[in-house]
């Protein structure tokens, strides 16, 4: 894509979270909903993380509609403090498959925390290498560690759907010219050809 750019900030929520129970924080469900429904279209990829009251997102896409993306989530009521961490064209995507993948902050995560020496999730103190690994460790983290899924978008499914047939393809091509040969000398056995 040309002019592909991706732009990571932090913020802190403005809403009290839901009891610290295994579902998603309603508020948070809503965002990723309305997340996940304008990105498709507008081919912006991307991953949310949420911890301590503070949200860590990347977005990914063409740089006119990230832009105008990030003026309108600068004025979002539904967090402040929004401060831009990285802004930088880039020539691949790192979240590619996902609209908007969530992440809660897990054990893995609490733990780079540690090693910087941070004792909770503080997105807005982060280095530039504290940014990248968490990018790198966002991108990594297995889809079971997401909770309560809330309708991973179509194209996910559809690219890996897509990606799978292309695997399968060579193999599909070998078995049907393998089969066809050996119909061929089968009959030549026979005498038929
Ligand atoms: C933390 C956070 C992350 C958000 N991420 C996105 C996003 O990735 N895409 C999006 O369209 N809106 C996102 N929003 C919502 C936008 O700020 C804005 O409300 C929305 O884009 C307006 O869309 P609408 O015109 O369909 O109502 C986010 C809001 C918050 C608070």
């Amino acid at each position: 894509m040309a002019d592909l750019l991706r732009l990571v900030y932090a913020s802190k929520i403005n809403f009290e979270p839901a009891s610290n129970d295994k579902s998603t924080d309603p508020v948070i469900a809503g965002i990723l909903a309305q997340s996940r429904r304008n990105n498709e279209p507008n081919n912006i990829g991307g991953v949310l993380c949420y911890g301590d009251g503070f949200f860590f997102q990347c977005l990914e896409g063409s740089r006119p509609v990230v832009e105008q993306l990030y003026d309108r989530l600068l004025n979002d009521d539904r967090h402040r403090e929004v401060t831009l961490l990285s802004k930088r064209p880039v020539a691949h995507r790192m979240f590619q498959l996902w609209s908007m993948k969530f992440t809660n902050v897990d054990a893995k995560i609490r733990q780079m925390l540690q090693i910087e020496n941070l004792e909770s999730f503080q997105p807005h103190s982060f280095s530039d290498l504290m940014v990248e690994r968490l990018l790198i460790e966002l991108r990594d983290a297995s889809e079971k560690r997401r909770p309560a899924p809330i309708g991973r978008q179509g194209r996910g499914a559809s690219a890996r759907q897509a990606g799978a047939v292309r695997e399968l393809m060579p193999g599909l091509v070998f078995a049907t010219a393998a089969g066809v040969i050996a119909i061929v000398f089968g009959l030549m056995l026979a005498g038929l050809l």
